[in-house]
């Protein structure tokens, strides 16, 4: 999978350079590749923002140099990409929208700031692939550069191979709807805290059972959203 990032803020995504990401992208199943807006910003200060028309606080990403960026990663594409937008004003992210996105070969992360892009930006990149404007949840962050770094974790480990036993993704928190059950290692008993007995007993159905209904009860106490 390809993934383009394009910020104002490159060295924010250094840290892609280690753990499990860093190790895909070292054995070639991740090529992810990160653009510095301002190389696209042609006048003497490196300028990417403006006051908004229609007057209001803040400053607005111009568009100009978002065309020029994202000519640049479209001229090099071999398909036409995902531009994913991170945006608190977009669709929510979720492991579904992970699972969608881990399909495509080619994402693009557009990292606004300041007030935001541009609206015609938007529209420009829907002419060179598909363009959807996500959001992590509902608070503000101060760029998309925390929140595609989120996104990319999420969807560069459901890429085949990347995490390694991948029935380790199958038992996870909303994979099937659920939050994941309690997980317990060794020692059994640990500052009088005991690991419970089901898990001590050898009986894989009544593990089973055990941790579905723990998925339940966690699910109804903690997020009884996910079950209406
Ligand atoms: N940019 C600023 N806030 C954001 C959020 N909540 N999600 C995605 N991108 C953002």
């Amino acid at each position: 999978m390809r993934i383009n990032v394009v910020t104002i803020f490159p060295s924010f995504f250094d840290v892609l350079e280690v753990s499990l990401l860093g190790k895909a992208r070292g054995r070639g199943l991740l090529d992810v590749r990160v653009h510095d807006l301002r190389d696209h910003a042609h006048d003497r200060h490196r300028t990417v923002d403006d006051t908004p028309y229609g007057g209001g606080a803040g400053m607005v990403m111009t568009p100009e140099p978002w065309g020029l960026a994202l000519d640049a990663i479209a001229a090099d594409a071999d398909s036409r990409p995902v531009f994913v937008f991170p945006s608190p004003a977009g669709e929510r992210f979720t492991q579904s929208t992970a699972r969608e996105l881990a399909d495509s070969p080619h994402l693009v992360f557009g990292c606004g700031r300041y007030e935001g892009i541009d609206e015609r930006v938007f529209s420009y990149a829907a002419t060179l692939g598909e363009v959807r404007l996500i959001s992590l949840g509902d608070y503000v962050l101060n760029g998309g550069e925390v929140a595609a770094m989120a996104m990319i974790e999420a969807i560069g480990r459901l890429v085949p191979g990347v995490v390694g036993n991948p029935e380790s993704l199958v038992e996870e928190s909303h994979e099937d709807g659920l939050l994941e059950y309690p997980s317990y290692t060794k020692p059994a008993s640990w500052r009088g805290y005991d690991v419970p007995d089901v898990l001590l007993s050898g009986h894989h159905g009544k593990v089973a059972e055990w941790r579905h209904e723990q998925q339940l009860e966690r699910t109804k106490q903690r997020r009884p959203d996910l079950l209406d």
